[in-house]
């Protein structure tokens, strides 16, 4: 006899992620190593070796600080707030979760500026919220229309509001005074803003005054910046209450000790991630050129990958398998024409260039180009 799950998670839709699974590799019959993996936006020099010792030294043969206390002191120390002000999670995708469960409650709505990250929708469908998406459109260049945002925040009551800023996939970034605009409207809930690629933006707004405020969070990553998506780390920026409801609801030991010991060694090697800024830049200048001078409409970009429209991203994701070349078919964003490219080195972007000049690949754009 098999059990159903509540009626929530019941119709809970499956969210898809970037990288490529095993099973996929396997059906292809390519090693993880023959290919070169532009499906994911992450720090294109891999991780600090700082930080690769550290985990390689942690001890973990005892529960980590479930505090993570000298983590939080050194995120505090960075962004000049106290440390009741920051919490850290098993990546950023905990922390997005658990900002559903501890202010999101049945019935309520959330609202989510889109096409965007998944996990914001389903975090608040598991917390039995509803989902309210304000989305941007290609014939504005995906660029967000925030009095539009405003009134929906309005006219919705939403509790709480999910942006997503540098946006995933669309790489659109909105000025500080536009998230002013948006607290403003949520006096009474909360405004999420995940931050998970601004270490990417060239001259990304200075968000922290906002916690002033009271009802603003900042969602951070430390996997992409520091490449450290296997170990799961990421944190948030919020007012001391925020933090403890967070606290409140987070499995504990979420973040384990071997993640600290690493997240502490990456903090402290800026060189290597100001070197790993440099590259992202280098390599969005060469790359947008190329694949534009293709013919292929690509996004104005201020994070670290590139949207492209290419008439068929499933179609063109797998014949740039065929040459060991992953990118994000962007379908299950409702983006269909469209794939995500995460900026590497600009080597790996020249591969990647010689693979959309090959025959098949180029059958598959000029295919849905009709
Ligand atoms: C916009 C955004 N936020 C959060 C995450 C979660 O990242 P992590 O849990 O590795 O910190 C991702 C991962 O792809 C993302 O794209």
């Amino acid at each position: 006899m098999s059990v159903r799950p509540s009626q929530r998670v019941w119709n809970l839709a499956p969210v898809a992620h970037g990288s490529i699974s095993e099973a996929e590799l396997a059906s292809i019959g390519l090693a993880r190593s023959e290919v070169i993996d532009f499906s994911v936006n992450a720090n294109p020099l891999g991780p600090s070796p700082a930080a690769v010792a550290a985990a390689a030294a942690a001890p973990w043969s005892h529960y980590p600080d479930d505090a993570a206390t000298e983590l939080r002191r050194a995120l505090a120390g960075r962004d000049g707030v106290d440390i009741p002000e920051v919490v850290v999670g098993n990546g950023s995708a905990e922390l997005l979760w658990l900002l559903a469960l501890a202010f999101v409650d049945a019935g309520e709505t959330a609202l989510v500026v889109g096409p965007t990250f998944g996990e914001y929708a389903r975090a608040t469908r598991i917390t039995g919220g509803q989902v309210h998406e304000h989305r941007a459109a290609p014939a504005d260049d995906f660029a967000v229309r925030v009095p539009d945002v405003v009134a929906e925040v309005r006219n919705t009551g939403a509790r709480v509001a999910f942006v997503c800023n540098p946006n995933n996939p669309t790489g659109t970034l909105l000025a500080r005074e536009d998230l002013d605009n948006l607290a403003t409207m949520l006096p009474h809930g909360l405004l999420i803003v995940d931050e998970a690629y601004r270490q990417f933006v060239d001259d990304p707004p200075r968000t922290a005054p906002l916690l002033d405020r009271g009802n603003v969070v900042l969602v951070r990553s430390l996997t992409k910046d520091y490449a450290l998506p296997g170990l799961r780390l990421g944190y948030a920026l919020a007012p001391a209450p925020v933090c403890a409801a967070l606290d409140a609801v987070r499995p504990p030991w979420s973040v384990n000790a071997v993640a600290q010991a690493a997240g502490l060694a990456a903090l402290r090697d800026d060189a290597h991630l100001q070197r790993a800024r440099a590259e992202v830049r280098r390599a969005r200048t060469y790359l947008a050129t190329a694949l534009a001078d293709r013919g292929l409409r690509v996004l104005p970009a201020k994070a670290n990958f590139l949207l492209v429209g290419v008439g068929n991203g499933s179609a063109v994701r797998a014949a740039l398998l065929g040459q060991g070349i992953c990118v994000r078919d962007c379908a299950s964003f409702g983006l269909p024409g469209y794939v995500r490219i995460g900026l590497r080195t600009v080597p790996e972007c020249e591969r990647l260039v010689a693979a959309v000049d090959a025959p098949d690949v180029q059958h598959a754009i000029g295919a849905a180009r009709g």
